[in-house]
């Protein structure tokens, strides 16, 4: 079958990696995936495998290994461009570890430049985080991309914000190269075949895994970490995004890159659903949704915690051609869904 041509998916076993290559597959592109493995598992490329009825190329190797990466290319030549997202991602990690977050974040995306700066340039969409935002200020919300970046709240924020600066440098010096950069807001939700999901390592950092855990009796309760805080319930508000909205919001990206429609070589795009939900909301629909109990208490809070954080998604609706627009009971089944299947309940 013809094909759009190749892309490149780092850390393609992932969380937004694997739902990323399915929905790549999906829209008529070649993939050829890497990972590491050192926080996914090879069991996700069979579930990428069964969802696309596809063998999906990939090869073991690491980002920060120059020569594997240089191995990557020589193999497929054909890559037209690449999506990085091959990362350390857990911001409670990098407070005690910065050097490990500052050395694989930046020297993985500096392997990438390397190689796709060279001949006639290969395009990157980048996975970045609304973390770069900092907590906006209340005219700035709901966020859009010419909100201010602040200074970083932790060492994983920083990486994301000094990659976005090595990009826009990157762009500026390779008139081949061309960069969408797209900041996340908060990812949930699994696949709807529950073949594909997040496979957090240990005690979930991120609410959604934590409340299916919990429902699935693995965690006693759920601590909801503060409800003093300013908003209508006391509990912190974000803007949740199914993954597979996230997925196909690089589907829209790639084909924007090799288009050639981009004016700007460096262009960002917030992706969120425009809602925000608080953590009690998202707990309290999630119970409503699936049926299933969660037992829940208010802790205290957790540091470095934004307060309201949600995306003005108008860039993205406009110009990508996109929207997230899931139902958020349908999000949080997916979940539950998933984390069953997992638990072989
Ligand atoms: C959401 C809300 C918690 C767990 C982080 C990164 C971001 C991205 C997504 C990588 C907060 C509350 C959580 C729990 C709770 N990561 N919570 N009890 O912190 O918004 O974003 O993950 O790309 O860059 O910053 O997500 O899911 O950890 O927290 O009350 O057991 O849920 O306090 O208010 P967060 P989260």
């Amino acid at each position: 079958m013809g094909t759009k041509g190749r892309i490149l998916v780092t850390g393609a076993t992932g969380y937004i990696g694997s739902h990323t290559t399915v929905e790549l597959v999906n829209a008529g592109y070649e993939v050829i995936g890497i990972d590491n493995f050192s926080n996914s598992s090879p069991s996700m490329l069979e579930g990428m495998e069964k969802i696309t009825g596809r063998k999906i190329p990939f090869i073991r190797t690491d980002c920060c290994d120059k020569a594997g990466m240089e191995e990557v290319f020589r193999k497929y030549p054909d890559i037209r461009a690449s999506i990085h997202f091959a990362a350390c991602k857990a911001v409670g990690e990098s407070v005690r570890e910065p050097v490990k977050y500052f050395r694989n974040n930046i020297v993985s995306l500096l392997n990438l430049l390397d190689l796709s700066m060279k001949g006639e340039g290969k395009g990157i969409v980048f996975s970045s985080s609304c973390t770069v935002y900092g907590e906006p200020d209340p005219e700035n919300l709901p966020i859009k991309e010419t909100a201010p970046v602040k200074p970083a709240v932790s060492p994983y924020g920083r990486t994301k914000q000094m990659n976005e600066e090595i990009l826009m440098d990157c762009v500026r010096a390779c008139p081949s190269l061309k960069v969408i950069s797209l900041r996340y807001f908060n990812p949930i939700g699994a696949h709807p075949s529950a073949l594909i999901g997040e496979m957090p390592n240990g005690e979930p950092q991120n609410l959604v895994p934590y409340i299916t855990q919990t429902a699935a009796g693995l965690r006693k309760e759920l601590r909801i970490w503060g409800n003093d805080y300013d908003t209508p319930d006391g509990t912190c508000i974000r803007d949740y995004i199914y993954v597979c909205d996230l997925a196909k919001a690089h589907v829209a990206a790639v084909g924007r890159l090799l288009d050639g429609r981009q004016e700007n070589r460096f262009d960002i795009f917030n992706l969120g659903t425009g809602k925000g939900l608080s953590v009690l909301e998202l707990v309290q629909n999630f119970i409503r949704a699936t049926g299933a109990d969660v037992p829940y208490r208010f802790a205290g809070r957790r540091e470095g915690d934004i307060v309201k954080v949600w995306a003005d998604p108008g860039k993205a609706n406009s110009i990508l051609g996109w929207k997230a627009d899931t139902p958020i009971d349908e999000v949080l089944l997916s979940a539950w869904n998933w984390e069953k299947k997992v638990r072989g309940i």
